[in-house]
């Protein structure tokens, strides 16, 4: 059988093993392309530097500045500094403050199809629109990556998306994902690479392709991405890089691990419901929900055609009087374009809150809706506290939706709109400005001072795994705990990211704010959860706060891949309970015992827990060599001193 587009990518990038790994395998690849954005770039970049390389050794590299956009303090700023210094010394594109999201930038100034691209985010699939193969890590994955290293990930299993059939007016790219969503829930990607195919791709323009491959990540997907087609050249050639295309298709005979396929002309508007992106039904359903707040944007809708509708849907009238609505274009070209042509003032003219091109709202950086509020976003996320606002509820759907529902004040199904659909979806040329908003390396590094604020400190490091590990269970939580719950974001933390001390004082803070006091008090411990531990985002700091904090374990019903992956690269044994009703004969504050950890961990996956009475536990840590000697040596930055040094 012929090869899919993942496995054409993964064949010119794989490092090791040599043929064909079988799903589950541990793989490396070579990666051409690394992004980070601001609130994982300080750390990662921390991170590259202890590792003594003089300079990126990747094709390209990136540096957003996206997240901490709000400088109500010198924070941000001193680290927006910091960034574009390292950036100008160590040879990695600086992309200024007001360029915009990372994703959105990427995709349209930085793609290449055929590519690998690394990046500290978990919304780095987007560029899985353009034909890369793009996948989302922890920063210090991508720091490993920008000294040169492979990146290892387990073999995914690749699952056909086949698309047929065409959408209706007034269902977006986004009712495909929550489509996806609806199917197969938050833990239906984990380990599986999306590949969509079919005559139904011709439906669907590059940027809303990378809508779709954007919100693969909240299936816990390693990634999504969409062939190389004419549409691509078409879009590659709008942004006056046609040079970047190649055609890249699936086999016609290609092989998949598993097949799905979705009739686009039976799909309807959707919405997802608080608190879960998969909490999925359609539009009709909850019509009529009295709205406080629209917002269309982030990373996952802000393309131009995202805010075009929006301005097709208010020209000549207003949002409703019980409604705040706010527009955030996904980058400087959408802004600079729609400020061009007249859209802009079409959304100011109908009472939209005009935001800056970053991630905002998305991230709870201001707009927080009021207590209690209902809020409907064309976001990825809808986790509880996640806007800022711990009792509001946040519904996700797409810019259609969202546009006409700001126009009503109630949640309402876009198709009951009497005003046709327009069709024209992008300009011939977008607005580029390159020169002024990217700034290259500097050509002489040297003369580069690297300018560090009071918020830059020094970065942690464990030291190797001890013989026997003994802690206290320091916390006990259930099923599903996201990377918002372990290390929340937010205005008054995400400034604090540098400085680990500082930031270790907030984790679980929403769960349990004694936690940080515990946890010092005890010297450290083990963290006990049920499954999906650790999914939503590739926020490393989830993993290196605890690791502060003496976190030496986690048990787990199950992992998500990023945050999995984290623990290890910090040197917290990510354990998985053999017998999942294990689960419940642990409680908090029982002290657990893994005797000889070190040698348990050599001989297999099986570990055994002494907890009290004399039970004991079995364990399992599935890692591959490459993991183990990492987790022994107690963190990958160690490991890869340890290997520059041999
Ligand atoms: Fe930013 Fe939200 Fe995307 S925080 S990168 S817009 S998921």
């Amino acid at each position: 059988m012929g090869d899919s587009l993942t496995m054409k990518i993964l064949r010119e990038h794989l490092v090791s093993p040599a043929g064909s790994p079988q799903p589950g395998q541990e793989i490396l690849i070579r990666v051409d392309h690394t992004l980070t954005q601001d609130a994982t770039g300080t750390m990662a970049y921390l991170q590259f530097e202890a590792m003594g390389v003089p300079r990126v050794r990747t094709r390209l590299s990136v540096s957003y500045v996206d997240h901490n956009m709000l400088q109500t303090g010198y924070e941000n700023m001193d680290d927006h500094v910091f960034l574009q210094t390292f950036a100008a010394k160590y040879g990695i594109y600086f992309s200024r403050p007001g360029n915009g999201i990372c994703h959105q930038v990427h995709l349209e100034r930085f793609s290449e199809p055929g590519k690998v691209l690394l990046g500290s985010d978990s919304h780095t699939p987007t560029a899985g629109g353009a034909g890369m193969l793009a996948i989302g890590a922890g920063g210090l994955d991508v720091a490993v990556a920008m000294a040169g290293g492979p990146f290892g990930l387990p073999m995914p299993r690749i699952v056909g998306v086949r698309l047929i059939g065409k959408r209706q007016p007034w269902v977006a790219a986004k009712d495909v994902i929550l489509e996806m969503l609806r199917r197969l829930t938050v833990k239906g990607g984990v380990g599986k690479v999306f590949e969509y195919h079919g005559p139904g791709i011709r439906d669907l323009t590059v940027p809303e392709r990378a809508t779709i491959c954007n919100m693969g990540a909240e299936l816990g997907a390693t990634t999504s991405i969409f062939p190389s087609d004419d549409i691509t050249r078409a879009f590659l050639r709008k942004q006056g890089r046609e040079a970047a295309w190649r055609e890249l298709l699936p086999d016609e005979d290609a092989h998949y691990d598993e097949l799905m396929e979705i009739d686009l002309s039976t799909l309807e508007p959707l919405v997802a419901q608080p608190h879960m992106p998969d909490r999925v039904v359609p539009v009709q359903a909850v019509a009529g929900l009295a709205l406080d707040q629209v917002c269309i944007g982030s990373c996952t809708n802000s393309s131009y055609h995202d805010l075009a509708i929006a301005a097709h849907v208010l020209r000549g009238q207003r949002v409703a009087p019980n409604v705040q609505m706010t527009l955030t274009p996904g980058s400087r070209q959408v802004f600079a374009t729609i400020a061009k042509n007249g859209i802009l003032a079409d959304l100011i003219a109908a009472g939209a809150r005009i935001l800056e091109a970053a991630c905002g709202p998305c991230i709870g950086m201001g707009q927080a809706p009021k207590s209690g509020g209902v809020s409907l976003r064309t976001f990825n996320r809808n986790f509880e506290g996640r806007s800022g606002t711990p009792d509001a509820k946040v519904y996700l759907c797409s810019p259609e939706t969202a546009a006409v529902s700001a126009l009503y004040g109630v949640l309402t199904d876009p198709r009951t709109y009497p005003g046709g659909y327009v069709t024209e979806r992008e300009p011939d040329v977008y607005d580029t400005d390159d020169e002024g908003m990217i700034l290259p390396p500097a050509p002489d590094p040297e003369r580069i001072e690297i300018v560090r604020g009071p918020n830059i400190k020094p970065l942690p490091v464990r030291g190797p795994l001890e013989e026997t590990l003994q802690a206290k269970v320091l916390l006990k939580v259930g099923d599903n705990i996201t990377t918002d719950h372990i290390m929340p974001a937010g205005s008054k933390i995400l400034p604090l990211r540098s400085n680990i001390p500082a930031i270790s004082e907030y984790v679980f803070v929403r769960i349990d704010p004694g936690f940080p006091q515990r946890a010092k008090q005890a010297g450290g411990g083990i963290i006990v959860a049920g499954a999906n531990y650790g999914q939503g985002s590739s926020r490393e700091h989830a993993a290196l706060a605890p690791m502060y904090l003496g976190v030496k374990a986690v048990i787990a019903k199950s992992f998500a891949r990023i945050h999995r992956q984290n623990l290890i690269n910090f040197g917290i044994l990510p354990l998985v309970f053999a017998n999942p009703s294990d689960y419940d004969a642990i409680a908090q504050d029982d002290m657990l015992t893994i005797e000889h950890v070190r040698d348990q961990l050599r001989q297999g996956p099986d570990l055994t827990v002494s907890a009290p009475g004399g039970r004991v536990i079995r364990v399992r840590c599935e890692v591959s060599d490459r993991q183990r000697e990492i987790l022994l040596s107690g963190g990958l930055l160690n490991h890869v001193r340890q290997h520059q040094g041999s």
